[in-house]
């Protein structure tokens, strides 16, 4: 541990180092620990003793074949399921700080019948910050116009969000999922069954988020050309196979542990 000592009014050369220090500090403190986690549903053990470090300003991918845990990992993360180990943030439960996250469920979990347009949807991603039966401020009205816009929805805001096709939906949630103004967003297979033009917008935005230092967590099942976006990669199958940046975890052996058999992936390393 590297100790430097330092008064504001000090303009020597080890000022930089000093920062340089902290912000490390600063940037692990920031990470969400995931310390042996095990999750049951009667007797099926769904995850077993899963450790891992999710970073931010990264963006990170939850990587296993059907069945593996994915969603399961991330409900862990959430509260939504029971589970052993511990999942920390800033040194305290992450479940205790869960104002600071974003979710998106997997689309099947949706109930797309729902009364609700697109507007109503973004809105609720206000709620937290607004309190319930308080009204919207004119603030929030913009952020959830500026969260449509990013997305490239704003003229679907009248709309019912059954109405709209799978990737206009998706694009409602994460509009929602801004809107909340989050440090941490967890979305559970964003891209199944979109279009390219919203692949592309949500890649987009999730870059965007990463640059501006928030954490983004990914679960994603499609080993094709998408798996290049990510820099850090949790690859499970009940257990975590690997875990670390993209390309020390997407080996062929990895791969094989996780999936079994022969699997097609897309490869940049070239
Ligand atoms: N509520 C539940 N009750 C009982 N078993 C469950 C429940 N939810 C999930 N499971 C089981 O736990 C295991 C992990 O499920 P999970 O949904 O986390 O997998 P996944 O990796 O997200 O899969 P997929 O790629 O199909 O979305 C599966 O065997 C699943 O059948
Ligand atoms: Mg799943």
């Amino acid at each position: 541990m590297q100790s430097v000592n330092f008064s504001p009014d000090d303009n020597s050369p080890n000022q930089e180092r000093v920062y340089d220090i902290q912000d490390a500090v600063t940037l692990h403190n920031r990470s969400i620990k995931v310390a042996h986690v095990g999750v049951s549903y009667r007797s099926l053990e769904a995850l077993v003793d899963i450790n891992c470090i999710v970073k931010p300003g990264r963006l990170t991918g939850i990587y296993g074949p059907n069945g593996a845990g994915k969603s399961t990992l991330m409900k862990a993360m959430l509260g939504l399921v029971e589970h052993s180990g511990t999942i920390s943030y800033q040194g305290k439960p992450l479940t205790e700080q869960l104002e600071k996250v974003a979710y998106v469920p997997q689309r099947s979990v949706i109930d797309w019948t729902y009364p609700a347009t697109v507007w109503d949807v973004v809105m609720m991603g206000r709620v937290k910050k607004t309190g319930w039966l308080r009204s919207f401020s004119g603030v929030s009205r913009q952020i959830a116009k500026s969260a449509l816009q990013r997305v490239g929805i704003l003229e679907y805001r009248d709309r019912a969000i059954g109405q709209l096709s799978g990737g206009q939906q998706q694009r409602v949630f994460l509009a929602r999922a801004l809107a909340q103004e989050a440090e941490i967003f967890c979305l559970d297979e964003p891209f199944v069954g979109i279009d390219q033009k919203t692949q592309t917008v949500l890649f987009e935005v999730f870059h965007e988020l990463a640059a501006a230092g928030k954490t983004v967590l990914v679960v994603n099942h499609d080993l094709g050309e998408t798996t290049t976006h990510f820099d850090d990669i949790i690859l499970l199958n009940r257990q975590i196979i690997a875990t670390g940046s993209r390309k020390q975890v997407m080996t062929e052996q990895n791969l094989y542990r996780a999936y079994g058999g022969k699997v097609m992936y897309f490869s940049d390393a070239a």
